[in-house]
């Protein structure tokens, strides 16, 4: 399919969704805030929390909600690309996978850390094997930060791809976490492989 037919049918479904509509209406600056919200109405994650890791937050809708539901405590984002600020957000600009972003960000905390979400995903290719396949790493490097530095309570949300990661990521969160569920929320577009396991305390 050519460039311009495809940026046409991107424009096209932009418009057509309600959920598009919605985060403009309400200040969001992506749909993607919706996934956020709909996993914590349903999974009560952010409740009795004080401090948050977002890790892949830009353009920073998922901090915006953040924002919003915790007054008083610390949230840190992090991501590749730098993004307008946030009120009550501390922004790092860099590549979590690199240890030094990660000891960056541990020790902003001065104890173990409530919950870490993650939406880290790269650029999709086209190919959906390839895709799942980084996203999947993406993930169980996310997950692996979160057993080190979440405590007891501690919860961890991750974005996940229906891929040949996918059993191996779930058996690793249920050997370390109590509550391990896979969920797609219904803001998340059918047509993607993308759905998002949530952890609870650590075992
Ligand atoms: C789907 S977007 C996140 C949307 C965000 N949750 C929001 O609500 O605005 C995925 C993000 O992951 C980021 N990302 C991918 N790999 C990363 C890495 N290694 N370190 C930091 N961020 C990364 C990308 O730059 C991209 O901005």
């Amino acid at each position: 399919m050519k460039k311009n037919k495809i940026s046409k049918d991107w424009i096209n479904r932009q418009r057509r969704d309600i959920y598009v509509r919605q985060s403009k209406i309400e200040g969001y600056r992506s749909r993607a805030v919706y996934k956020l919200k709909e996993i914590d109405e349903k999974f009560k994650i952010l409740n009795q929390t004080r401090s948050v890791v977002d890790l892949g937050a830009a353009p920073g809708s998922w901090s915006q909600y953040l924002s919003k539901k915790i007054k008083n405590g610390k949230i840190l984002s992090i991501d590749l690309l730098k993004f307008e600020p946030i009120k009550n957000i501390h922004q790092i600009v860099g590549d979590f996978n690199d240890e030094r972003y990660k000891t960056k960000i541990k020790n902003y905390f001065d104890d173990k850390i409530d919950v870490v979400v993650s939406d880290m995903a790269v650029n999709t290719t086209g190919n959906k094997n390839l895709d799942a396949i980084v996203t999947g790493e993406l993930c169980l490097e996310a997950m692996k930060f979160a057993l080190d530095t979440v405590n007891q309570k501690g919860r961890f949300v991750s974005k996940i791809f229906m891929g040949s990661s996918f059993n191996e990521i779930v058996a690793n969160a249920k050997k370390s976490f109590k509550e391990v569920r896979v969920f797609k929320p219904l803001s998340s577009r059918k047509v993607s492989k993308e759905s998002f396991i949530i952890c609870k305390f650590l075992r």
